[in-house]
């Protein structure tokens, strides 16, 4: 494929650094850690890493309150550590994708603190959205609006002024009509693109336009502002910030790749995926989809028919940093999602009381692996996901940070779950992940989910990464949307064909004959006949 083209079929690894691996001994993931690691990701067979955020923080929100976006936390590394990250993995024929937070910045970036230290109406002010209170001496928040991390929107400084903070209190928004705001961001993107950096993930892209009238409406009117015309969310303006970014990234050669993480209806993706926009963006309606062939196959053709409306590629996404991990969503009772965001699994297990049956969620999630690498588009993998490893739901109150946890006053037990550091060895302290302990404990049976344990056993679901990615590599027909063919096939079962004779199929709720062809790949045993038990995914040739 054309160079310029490489993410439109890609899989794209996700680190989350603090948890990945601890090369120094602090307990904290760092960059010599992913780089250490290159040999492993090549191994596993992926195209790109996509790094969360390693820029200094508090970590207030685990690393997405930034305090300078064109710097490296002392913690994790230096300018010098990225470097040699961007240069291992083209050494090994990957990229390196970064994190950009642009809705906000950590209350401790040197532009809050000059605002906190400068007049209301001051230019320092400005670049964030700070307001006068209501009440007789502006005691009152200026709106209702609570923040989905739990809490007010909105904080109070010292003199009186209220900030928004879409999420927690150490992140105030900024203010995109402001154009130094504007001209930093391209700066930064500059910064990045010239150290050799390939794309970009975008942190809620959906939220940085803002238009908040002198009388803002209360909560309950939010929720009924027509597409495009709320406040603050998927305004039809913030393309025109993405507009200006294309132009930049199309300064490179190959041309600079970004991926929207923004939260919005299907209809209004492509906005952002457009090829004059961001180029792609996260389709997340797996997170929120039961184990249902009905299901699944409703989303697959959606994406599909949305990804050649775009002209971008679909992306499939089981699992990130935000959700509870997939090999446990399947493996809790089904239920209607009642959750708008991730279902009814998810408060399962984030209410920590998970009937979990952890056989039936490590079969399905490797099934349901299977099917999105056949399908085309590009495909984000989370760290952890290929050694099985389910959700920690049982951590210590004590132990979390997850500022979600924090600031529901525990109602929510956040996404610490999913963040837990790496097991890559059987036994040895922090199962490997570092010589000098975690920042999130442990539990037990991380040892037989480890790297090493894993390496040992050819059924693995890590070796089942393996395999498939490279066969996806050399099997790889067509990236167009178009390319899928479905075949008829019985209920509570999907099969597809890709061309080249290559087909894919998936047993969710009922058995499937044997496959007319010669069998490349199974997520599990077949029975001895060939036929396809329940919770499969079978990859098979014909001619
Ligand atoms: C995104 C990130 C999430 C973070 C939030 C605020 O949703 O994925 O981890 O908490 O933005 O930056």
């Amino acid at each position: 494929m054309n160079e310029a083209q490489w993410w439109r079929d890609a899989v794209v690894y996700q680190v989350y650094p603090r948890s990945f691996a601890d090369a120094d001994g602090d307990g904290i993931g760092d960059l010599r850690g992913v780089v250490d690691r290159v040999p492993y990701l090549a191994d596993l067979g992926v195209d790109a890493v996509w790094l969360s955020p390693f820029y200094p923080s508090a970590l207030a929100d685990g690393g997405y309150d930034i305090d300078d976006h064109r710097a490296v936390d002392p913690r994790l590394g230096t300018l010098d550590d990225v470097d040699a990250l961007v240069a291992s993995l083209a050494e090994h024929g990957m990229r390196l994708v970064v994190d950009i937070v642009p809705n906000h910045t950590s209350d401790r970036h040197v532009w809050f603190r000059e605002a906190l230290a400068s007049p209301p109406g001051s230019p320092a002010r400005a670049r964030y959205h700070f307001r006068d209170g209501r009440g007789a001496s502006g005691e009152l928040p200026p709106a209702d609006w609570r923040s989905g991390f739990g809490g007010l929107m909105w904080t109070r400084t010292p003199d009186g002024q209220w900030y928004l903070h879409i999420h927690a209190a150490e992140q105030p928004d900024l203010n995109w009509a402001n154009e130094e705001v504007r001209q930093d961001f391209l700066t930064t993107l500059a910064f990045w693109a010239d150290r050799g950096v390939a794309g970009f993930r975008i942190d809620v892209a959906h939220l940085l336009a803002k238009d908040l009238p002198e009388d803002l409406p209360a909560e309950v009117e939010l929720a009924a502002a027509a597409p495009g015309r709320h406040p603050f969310i998927d305004r039809d303006e913030v393309h025109d910030v993405y507009a200006e970014w294309r132009a930049l990234f199309d300064r490179y050669s190959p041309p600079r790749t970004a991926v929207a993480e923004a939260w919005v209806p299907a209809e209004r993706r492509g906005r952002y995926a457009c090829a004059t926009g961001l180029g792609q963006a996260f389709n997340f309606d797996l997170l929120t989809s039961n184990w249902d062939a009905e299901e699944f196959a409703a989303v697959i053709r959606r994406n599909l028919e949305l990804a050649e409306q775009s002209g971008s590629s679909s992306t499939w996404v089981l699992s990130n940093h935000d959700v509870v991990r997939h090999t446990s969503r399947y493996g809790l009772p089904q239920g209607t999602p009642d959750d708008p965001q991730l279902g009814r699994q998810w408060l399962l297990a984030r209410g920590r009381t998970p009937r979990l049956d952890a056989a039936l969620g490590e079969r399905r999630a490797r099934a349901a692996t299977l099917l999105l690498l056949a399908l085309p588009g590009s495909t984000y993998l989370y760290q952890g996901e290929e050694l099985g490893l389910h959700e920690v739901p049982d951590l210590p109150d004590e132990d979390r940070q997850d500022p979600t946890f924090l600031r529901s006053d525990g109602a929510d037990a956040g996404r610490d779950g999913c963040r837990v550091p790496l097991p890559w060895t059987r036994s040895s302290a922090s199962f490997g992940f570092g010589a000098g302990g975690a920042h999130l404990p442990q539990p037990a049976w991380f040892g037989e989910h480890s790297v090493g344990a894993q390496r040992a056993d050819p059924s693995s679901t890590l070796h089942l990464y393996r395999r498939a990615l490279r066969l996806r590599r050399e099997l790889r027909v067509d990236h167009e949307p178009a390319s899928v063919r479905w075949h008829p096939a019985p209920p509570g079962v999907l099969h597809l064909a890709r061309g080249g004779g290559w087909h894919c199929l998936t047993t969710f709720s009922a058995p499937a004959p044997a496959p007319r062809g010669t069998v490349v790949l199974a997520s599990a045993p077949l029975a001895d006949d060939g036929r396809v038990p329940p919770g499969v995914t079978v990859w098979f040739r014909q001619g």
